[in-house]
């Protein structure tokens, strides 16, 4: 009977053990090797009969995976050999000939980029699900403006749909970026062998073609050696995180008492243990908070990488822990926001208050004055100087009088009192601007690309 242990079990060589995590990758590894075989099976490297039996007795081994009954062995190392050794005590002998015309190195590079390339399309689906979320809550507050913040001052108006707007492109991207990774990721190793290729006549395409695979890879030792694949997945879902981060950060601040622009629905908020009026946003904290351990998985995979000599080492194997917990991380994130989003109650008046705020209309207030034939860089000045002598005297901007205002500019007229935040709104008509017109289009576009992305 084949030897299926890797070497003598010692406690001392728990330390090289993956199965514990690495199991989570079973489907793939089966699915991987029934495609092995039965490419062994057609191009006559082992008989159809066996071919047959192993791909049976796979079939057998996944049945009882699923069914919770498979006795994992630490012995065995990884999820590849327990599978195998399995697999031997399941059919006999044909099985010893399933890892003809490949390595545990080729095999583990080939299961862990089906791995990520099925959890980039969940990460995408997640990501579009949150962008509808977030054009949902644009789509029922087309109205509301409020204060756009600069250095987080108080800057000009904008709509509020026009800042929600701006996440959806950041996700949309993020989107884009996890799929273009994905197009570099599914390229098949299965063919590298060990490091050089093999000396059997298999037949790459097919295999490929049965994994859903696009290409093969196109140097057995890169194949092998590499995973910059496993270091965009990271390094896309840092940027996404970093995205969630600056959003969970937006509704901390909007749900505080000091701004109340909104109210996360109580699933979303927890209380505090001695102070009952407490409603913590933990869900925003804690997708703040878990950015970090994005960033870290990103660090350590380069990390393991940067030093290794062509071809594969075992250091490699440290490639997973990280990306399964980025996996984990990023898709509960994405689900908790549209949780958040979908529960979200919007102060549509206390945000207007806020963005009436005269202070805010300062730009249009010089934008006027240029509109009467002043130089931009004087309007500016003579606007500065009207808003540090309102402020001096503990008024806003909009409570100076025609006659205060003229003393800084005769170009002043009546109609300066036109200025409103609306009007500011309105008058940013430009592409990607946030006067109305332009946010509806904007929203009439989110949906479309939505719509476009599914189908
Ligand atoms: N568990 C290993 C990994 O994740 C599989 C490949 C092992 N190959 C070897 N030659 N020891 O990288």
């Amino acid at each position: 009977m084949a030897d299926y242990a890797t070497h003598h079990f010692t406690a001392a060589s728990r330390y090289t053990v993956s199965v514990d995590y690495d199991r989570r990758l079973y489907a793939h590894d089966i699915e991987a090797s029934i495609a092995h075989a039965r490419m062994l099976g057609r191009q006559g490297i082992v008989s159809e009969a066996d071919a047959e039996a192993i791909v049976g007795g796979l079939g057998d081994v996944r049945r009882e995976i699923e069914a919770g009954g498979f006795d994992w062995r630490d012995d065995l190392e990884d999820l590849h050999m327990n599978i195998e050794a399995r697999l031997h005590e399941l059919i006999g002998e044909p099985a010893a000939r399933l890892h003809t015309a490949r390595s545990r190195n080729d095999q583990v590079a080939t299961v862990t980029r089906m791995y990520v390339r099925d959890a980039i399309a969940e990460t995408i689906a997640g990501l579009r699900r949150l962008q509808d979320a977030l054009v949902s809550v644009a789509e029922a507050h087309r109205e509301a403006i409020m204060p756009g913040y600069t250095h987080m001052q108080r800057a000009q108006p904008v709509l509020f749909a026009h800042h929600l707007l701006a996440y959806f492109e950041m996700f949309d991207r993020d989107a884009e970026r996890f799929s273009e990774t994905a197009a570099r990721t599914n390229v098949l190793p299965l063919g590298a062998g060990a490091l050089a290729g093999v000396p059997y006549p298999i037949d790459r395409e097919w295999v490929a073609g049965e994994l859903g695979f696009d290409g093969l890879s196109a140097n057995s030792m890169d194949a092998v050696a590499d995973r910059d694949y496993i270091v965009e997945f990271l390094a896309d879902a840092a940027i996404c995180m970093m995205h969630c981060s600056r959003l969970a950060e937006e509704l901390v601040l909007w749900s505080s008492t000091e701004f109340g622009y909104v109210r996360l629905g109580s699933e979303w908020v927890t209380g505090s243990s001695i102070m009952p009026q407490k409603r913590n946003p933990d869900f925003a904290e804690l997708a703040r908070g878990k950015t970090g351990r994005v960033y870290g998985s990103l660090v350590a995979l380069l990390t393991v990488l940067k030093g290794l000599p062509l071809a594969y080492n075992r250091d490699l194997q440290e490639d997973k822990e990280g990306l399964f917990d980025t996996v984990d991380t990023l898709g509960a994130t994405l689900d908790a926001f549209c949780g958040m989003l979908g529960s979200i109650e919007v102060d549509e008046a206390r945000m207007e208050e806020a963005a009436q705020d005269s202070a805010l209309l300062a730009t249009d207030m010089a934008d006027y004055l240029v509109g009467k034939g002043v130089a931009f860089r004087d309007a500016h000045a003579a606007v500065s100087a009207l808003s540090e002598a309102a402020s001096a005297r503990g008024v806003g901007l909009g409570e100076l009088s025609l006659d205060e205002l003229r003393e800084r500019s005769p170009a002043f007229d009546a109609d300066v009192k036109d200025l409103t935040a609306r009007a500011s709104v309105a008058a940013r008509d430009v592409e990607g601007g946030t006067a109305p017109s332009r946010v509806a289009d904007a929203l009439a576009q989110a949906r479309k690309r939505l719509g476009a992305a599914h189908g």
